[in-house]
């Protein structure tokens, strides 16, 4: 095995640091983080980890060519040149996407066509065949990066991006991807150690996401991947890390995660999608609490914890509990009133958030929810008002 492969690994813009550190621990090399991802390096064993443990990537892309060009006869001449025929055949279906930044090509759906044609050809060449595309259901996929002058050609090893880890029944309303729950959780900085209340849960995301934490349980052990199909696909290592990976799993971890939400319905299932995530257990003894309640009343589970959230906000408020503004300043008075010594880290699009919580917070941070910008607040609580701690405070 290669020990100098390059790889790219993508994630929501805001969690690039928080990434590179999981790929170190997956073994990578030269992490260097880009607004919205990591490259790195290492052997295609590094990749697969990454791929099985990583809670924060998208997806992972392995590099198969860096080339300088100057027009689209270039790009296709590159996206010939690849030996795609090491990893696919013309059975397979295949995607092809294109990013650019800078590039002096006029068309960027010509570009991806140049590309296109390039692998299609080479196939064709080599196998008397020509694969088919498919955008919805592709068996491989391949990305292209144009920046002013060089062209990188990337496999994708993922196949369904990493977020999907193969619990979720159905969607509740407005639901965070998983990796951006798992996001959400690193930059409060939380740990098993720290009781953890969500106050608007919905479907359960964080909740769950910080059980399957506790439980040391790798976020890709119940799903397949897109390497798993590619010609050259090394067996015995990804059988090492999936029994790694499973004997790491602590299903007895002490944790106390509590998620509430004014909504029986999406209680219910986040129950479902508890149960699916192989957290039963964790329900029936306490450890993880999902039951319904109105945020403007909820008790605190311990003196000190963490709360994490996504509350509604813009006229996201479903079912109607109250006008968003006046659901804040209500949730301010109860955590006020009874969440003295905790922190409580929300997430919303909306700037507004402080004002209507007449809280100041101590740190906020841009993240993006898709391609909606929103702010990571943080505010510390104190019985009756709030604590600032000036120095801290700052956007990042
Ligand atoms: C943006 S969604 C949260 C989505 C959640 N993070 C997930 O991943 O599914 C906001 C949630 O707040 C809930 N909600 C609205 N008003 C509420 C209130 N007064 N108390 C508790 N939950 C409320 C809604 O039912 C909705 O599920």
């Amino acid at each position: 095995m290669r020990s100098d492969e390059s790889f790219f690994a993508i994630c929501p813009r805001g969690l690039e640091d928080h990434l590179a550190h999981e790929l170190v621990a997956c073994g990578a090399n030269g992490c260097k983080t880009e607004p919205g991802g990591v490259a790195f390096a290492g052997t295609l064993k590094v990749a697969y980890a990454a791929n099985l443990h990583s809670r924060l990537a998208s997806r992972i892309l392995w590099r198969v060519l860096r080339t300088r060009y100057a027009d689209e006869d270039d790009v296709y001449a590159a996206a010939r040149s690849v030996e795609w025929e090491a990893w696919f055949g013309a059975d397979e279906l295949l995607r092809v996407d294109l990013t650019a930044t800078r590039t002096p090509l006029r068309s960027r759906e010509f570009a991806t066509l140049r590309i296109k044609d390039g692998i299609v050809d080479r196939l064709r060449e080599k196998t008397g065949a020509r694969p088919s595309i498919d955008r919805a259901n592709p068996d491989v996929r391949v990305f292209a990066h144009l920046s002013a002058d060089t062209l990188d050609l990337y496999l994708d090893l993922s196949g369904e991006a990493l977020f999907k880890r193969g619990w979720r029944a159905d969607k509740g309303e407005a639901p965070l991807k998983e990796n951006l729950a798992a996001g959400l959780l690193a930059l409060a900085g939380w740990t098993p150690a720290i009781p953890l209340l969500d106050p608007f849960c919905g479907s359960g995301t964080i909740a769950i996401e910080a059980a399957a934490i506790a439980a040391r349980s790798a976020p890709g052990l119940t799903r397949r991947f897109a390497f798993e199909r590619l010609r050259g696909f090394e067996h015995t290592a990804w059988k090492d890390l999936l029994g790694a990976a499973r004997a790491a799993i602590d299903q007895r971890a002490a944790v106390l995660i509590l998620g509430s939400d004014i909504s029986t319905q999406v209680i219910e299932l986040a129950r479902r999608n508890a149960g699916l995530a192989g957290l039963e257990a964790w329900l029936s003894d306490g450890r993880l609490r999902l039951q319904a309640g109105d945020a403007r009343a909820v008790a605190p589970p311990a003196d000190t914890g963490l709360i994490v959230a996504n509350p509604p906000y813009g006229e996201q408020s479903a079912p109607k509990s109250a006008p968003v503004a006046r659901l804040m300043s209500d949730l301010a008075g109860n955590l006020k009133r009874s969440f003295g010594g905790w922190t409580a880290w929300l997430l919303s699009a909306d700037l507004d958030l402080p004002r209507q919580l007449r809280l100041k917070e101590t740190r906020r941070t841009v993240l993006f929810n898709g391609p909606l910008e929103c702010r990571f607040f943080r505010f510390e609580l104190v019985t009756g008002g709030y604590r600032q701690s000036g120095a801290e405070r700052r956007e990042s």
